[in-house]
């Protein structure tokens, strides 16, 4: 008796320690996935809920499969990089247009909306902004008259083809005693950098959607200081529409709730929700990576990822997007590319193989698409 309640004691150790190694989510990664061509379209299962977007570059829809994915399941796009201001204007007074016109024109005929980024950023800006011919520093009168004049043009050229811009992306940073980043926008013109840019963005088209965007929107700092600005900017009758959150995440974080706190806040205040460049990576290695890249995790090959971290990827879409459709605010959801195929997270903050997205290489849906699908379903 004793020795088999001994056994039975180490049986269920045993079993104990195998579920906490393997929980059940995680056996169901053997489950096969759906057949591909029942896939339905994620444009047609959000569609009483959200846009769903992709970032797309000049090439994304020159390539028949590419577009064929962009097609059925997207119905809004962000230029990846052809609207960053160093693209749009390498000297003051001179635009270039050419790609970002093809890109709207793609996007009308596609039926998809287009949602503009960004019109003020600290990186990707020429220095024309700030500098004068010599390379001195120039004042805040004219550096205000510049900023106007680029929202102002930037804005009038794509009236009517683009409903939103994020008008300023990055402007918090959490270290800083009063919340501001840094940058040279800051540095010459105080915050009022901002109020400027959403004044001249509303006056050139009043239609228009918007957009203060920002990352780590649901980190508590963070969250903190835009939510003051925000709430400040609109008590000032500075008019901004919505927040964009960037939702560069992992499959190991944020907890889905800490974005449900962040989405809420914003509700409540009025403005609109977007998230803007979601992606989850399959990386664990926040903080330390970016300051060091020798500390940065790194599978040594797309092969070596283990099928676990696909299916966390999987549990955490479907945990944020669950999250997602609490709120009537969040009115657009736009990934960081289309398919895994094109992802920034390839190169950073390392070089590494990555796979954050819906779709696989070959553009086949992976567990993290069933995963989201069931979500809307679950919700119906
Ligand atoms: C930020 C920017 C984006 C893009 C990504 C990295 O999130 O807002 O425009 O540059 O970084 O690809």
């Amino acid at each position: 008796m004793r020795q088999a309640k001994n056994f039975s004691g180490q049986f269920f150790f045993f079993l104990a320690v195998l579920l906490a190694l393997c929980p059940p989510a995680v056996q169901a990664a053997a489950d096969p996935l759906p057949d591909p061509a029942t896939a339905p379209a994620l444009k047609t299962v959000f569609a009483s809920h959200f846009l769903i977007g992709g970032a797309i570059t000049p090439n994304t829809g020159n390539d028949p499969d590419q577009l064929a994915l962009l097609r059925k399941h997207y119905n809004s796009v962000t230029a990846e990089n052809i609207m960053k201001p160093e693209k749009m204007s390498i000297m003051e007074d001179m635009y270039s247009y050419g790609a970002a016109d093809r890109m709207v024109e793609f996007a009308m005929k596609n039926e998809m909306k287009v949602r503009g980024h960004t019109l003020v950023w600290h990186q990707q800006t020429p220095n024309w902004f700030f500098e004068d011919d010599d390379g001195r520093e120039v004042s805040a009168a004219i550096l205000q008259g510049r900023l106007e004049k680029y929202v102002h043009d930037v804005v009038t050229h794509f009236k009517g083809k683009i409903y939103a811009w994020d008008v300023v992306n990055e402007v918090i940073d959490e270290n800083e005693s009063n919340g501001f980043r840094r940058s040279r926008w800051y540095k010459i013109l105080g915050s009022d950098f901002i109020d400027i840019a959403f004044k001249a963005a509303r006056a050139a088209d009043p239609e228009l959607k918007l957009f203060i965007n920002d990352y780590s929107t649901e980190q508590s700092k963070k969250r903190a200081f835009l939510y003051s600005l925000v709430k400040q900017l609109k008590s000032k009758g500075v008019p901004v529409d919505g927040v964009g959150h960037q939702m560069h995440v992992s499959a190991w974080y944020p907890q889905p709730e800490e974005i449900a706190k962040t989405l809420r806040m914003f509700e409540e205040l009025g403005v609109e929700n977007h998230i803007t460049e979601l992606d989850v990576s399959l990386y664990n290695d926040p903080g330390s990576c970016f300051s060091n890249s020798n500390s940065c995790l790194r599978y040594a090959s797309e092969a070596a990822i283990p099928a676990a971290d696909l299916q966390r990827q999987a549990r955490q879409y479907q945990d944020i997007f669950e999250v997602f459709l609490r709120f009537k605010s969040v009115t657009s959801v736009t990934f960081w590319g289309i398919s895994d195929l094109n992802t920034w997270l390839t190169s950073w903050p390392v070089n590494r193989p990555n796979l954050p997205l819906l779709f696989d290489k070959s553009f086949q849906p992976k567990a993290a698409f069933w995963s989201v699908v069931d979500t809307a379903k679950a919700k119906k």
